[in-house]
């Protein structure tokens, strides 16, 4: 049997430390499928059209990652997959809190499903979609931390290059 695993997320963008995480899973895992939260709270910077390119381009060495879109529960998508595991990211302490809620609501709503936390690698610890996207906004350097592909994107959101 196949050891399918979720990776679920905004992915708004793809960051090298998301892909740090994948390949940590595909030791484990014969195949994980990277799955984006179709309309969420949040307000994303990428269209799930625009995710979804960045993360084929920077995925593309990966034979055994698929990428998909999800709306609902996550347990119900993984559930429909055939998935009995959510893969998570753990990076700082701070992660800490929300990644245990939403793992503890996850078992009660489908106990068949087990949540693992991979802890990134060091180099990560302090990166996140989020500051990412502030450090681009203001022209900051943020080579290194995500995938060229992505940093041209952002560069091209913000102004900083033309698009074609
Ligand atoms: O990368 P993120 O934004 O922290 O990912 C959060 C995500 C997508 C894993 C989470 O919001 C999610 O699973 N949403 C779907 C709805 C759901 O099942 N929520 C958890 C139980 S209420």
């Amino acid at each position: 049997m196949k050891r399918v695993a979720i990776y679920p997320g905004s992915f708004d963008p793809v960051t090298n430390g998301h892909i740090d995480i994948l390949e940590r899973g595909l030791k484990l895992f014969d195949k994980i499928i990277v799955a984006i939260l179709l309309n969420p709270g949040k307000d994303p910077l990428f269209t799930v059209e625009e995710r979804i390119h960045m993360l084929k381009i920077s995925l593309k060495k990966f034979d055994t990652i698929e990428i998909d879109t999800f709306s609902g529960l996550l347990v119900d998508y993984a559930a429909k997959k055939k998935s009995h595991a959510i893969l998570r990211g753990m990076r700082a302490v701070s992660d800490f809190e929300y990644e245990f809620q939403l793992a503890l609501m996850n078992r009660r709503l489908n106990r068949e499903i087990q949540t693992v936390f991979l802890m990134t690698g060091l180099r990560w610890i302090f990166t996140s979609s989020s500051i990412i996207k502030e450090a681009a906004r203001f022209g900051g350097n943020i080579n290194g931390m995500v995938p060229p592909v992505v940093n041209h994107k952002l560069k091209e959101k913000f102004g900083f290059i033309n698009s074609k």
